[in-house]
């Protein structure tokens, strides 16, 4: 679609990743006007491999919100996850152990193409391959968003701007410098990520801590694997021929029982960087920060994804509020709301990340100190409650509102 070269609207929404997708839907669901951006085609953002794990919550969220038809039609809800280390297998029981909450399998690119489809469907502005984005004018009260499209000049007035244009988008870095503060922490290891057309060799997510590195096995349908390893930060994938990769999953899944994972034609292959980042406050005047454009979390937790829908549930909520000339004040709080379930995902991915990766330098000490924590978390109910909590995703608390 293309806009006209200018246009007028209540929230302009830089990014058409989950969180802008999301925001777009929940407010046009109240009744709120706004417009969509993204620099990348469709294609590009509908497939783009990346996330897999819905927490409770956010899968209740898109059932709600009247775009769950096609995850609950195709979407593996499990009620446990394994961890495995000194080659042997410990489940943890979500469901059991949080009074029956579950996760749901089912890839990012899924949710923004239904997303998509949605706003499609009921002809909400969108627009795809946008270049030269530049905000101004949120620390008053006429908010612009600037950019080219088809090689015009374009304009969009709103009331408030919600940047969620992920974590290299250009929002954040729009803030006058002295507003933010930033907290980070970057992991001296990355994963390597492939997808292969063979069947999951367990019908559940496997979490290993081996002495060579983590390992996860995750799906993403009954005949598609998706399966990480630890590596470098930088490692270059040519050192990764098929063969090695198989090679090295097999030894860091192994068990005492002689487990295999199943192997097949790999069609997807790329190494992520790890890094722990927050910025705050998630607001300055009416540009609201949403997702990866205010947070990261390390993957460990599958949280990232999470916490962006949180992030725009929150802020629909507030801005209906607003518009209904509710409580403004929830909007002044967005930041505060946000950042305490930001800072919970922030802890606990940082501490799955902490007990299953084997950390350059570490020494046998370390190792076993792990291993007594993993024997904890998998013997203890106390212990493994927590994990399944912050696994299947805290509940919501928002004040005034009705899901
Ligand atoms: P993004 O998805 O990054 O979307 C931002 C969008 O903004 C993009 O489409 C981008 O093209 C666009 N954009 C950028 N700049 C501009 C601009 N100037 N103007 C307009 N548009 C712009 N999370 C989980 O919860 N569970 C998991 O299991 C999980 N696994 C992961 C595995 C991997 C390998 C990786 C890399 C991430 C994983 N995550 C997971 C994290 C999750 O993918 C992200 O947190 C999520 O994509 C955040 O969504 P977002 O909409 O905030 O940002
Ligand atoms: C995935 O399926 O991509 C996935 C699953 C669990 C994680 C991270 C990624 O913790």
């Amino acid at each position: 679609m293309s806009l006209p070269n200018f246009t007028r609207t209540q929230v302009g929404i830089v990014g058409a990743g989950p969180a802008g997708l999301l925001l777009a839907h929940l407010l046009h669901r109240e009744g709120i006007e706004s417009v969509v951006i993204e620099t990348q085609s469709r294609k590009h953002v509908e497939e783009r491999v990346r996330a897999g794990v819905l927490e409770q919550g956010t899968v209740d969220l898109l059932n709600s919100s009247g775009v769950g038809e096609r995850m609950r039609r195709e979407g593996l809800v499990h009620h446990g996850i394994e961890l495995r280390f000194d080659r042997r297998g410990h489940r943890i029981d979500l469901h059991g152990l949080t009074g029956g909450r579950a996760i749901t399998v089912y890839g990012q690119h899924e949710v923004v193409r239904d997303l998509i489809q949605a706003r499609m469907a009921y002809g909400g502005p969108l627009v795809f391959e946008v270049d030269s984005v530049r905000i101004d004018g949120f620390d008053g009260a006429s908010p612009q968003i600037r950019f080219c499209s088809a090689g015009e000049e374009c304009a969009i007035a709103c009331d408030y701007i919600a940047g969620c244009d992920g974590f290299h988008g250009i929002c954040r870095p729009s803030i006058p410098s002295g507003v933010l503060r930033f907290y980070e922490k970057t992991y001296p290891f990355g994963w390597l990520g492939i997808l292969a057309a063979a069947r999951p060799a367990s019908d559940e997510l496997i979490y290993a801590n081996h002495e060579r590195g983590f390992a996860l096995l995750s799906m993403r349908t009954p005949q598609v694997s998706r399966l990480y390893l630890q590596c470098r930060p930088d490692e270059e994938l040519t050192e990764w021929p098929d063969q090695r990769i198989w090679d090295e999953l097999q030894t860091r899944f192994e068990t005492v029982e002689g487990f295999r994972i199943n192997q097949g034609t790999i069609f997807q292959k790329g190494v992520t960087a790890m890094r722990s980042f927050v910025a705050e406050p998630m607001q300055c005047g009416r540009l609201f920060l949403a997702g990866d454009a205010a947070h990261i979390v390390p993957p460990t937790g599958a949280k990232g994804l999470n916490l962006a829908a949180a992030d725009v549930r929150i802020l629909a909520h507030a801005l209906t509020c607003r518009y209904r000339n509710g409580p403004v004040q929830l909007l002044d709080r967005y930041s505060e709301i946000c950042l305490r379930r930001v800072w919970r995902a922030q802890h606990f991915s940082w501490w799955m990340t902490s007990m299953l990766h084997r950390f350059e330098g570490s020494d046998g000490f370390d190792y076993r100190r792990q291993l007594a924590e993993l024997e904890q978390v998998t013997t203890s109910r106390a212990a493994a409650t927590t994990l399944a909590e912050n696994y299947t995703g805290i509940p919501f608390d928002l004040p005034g509102e009705s899901l």
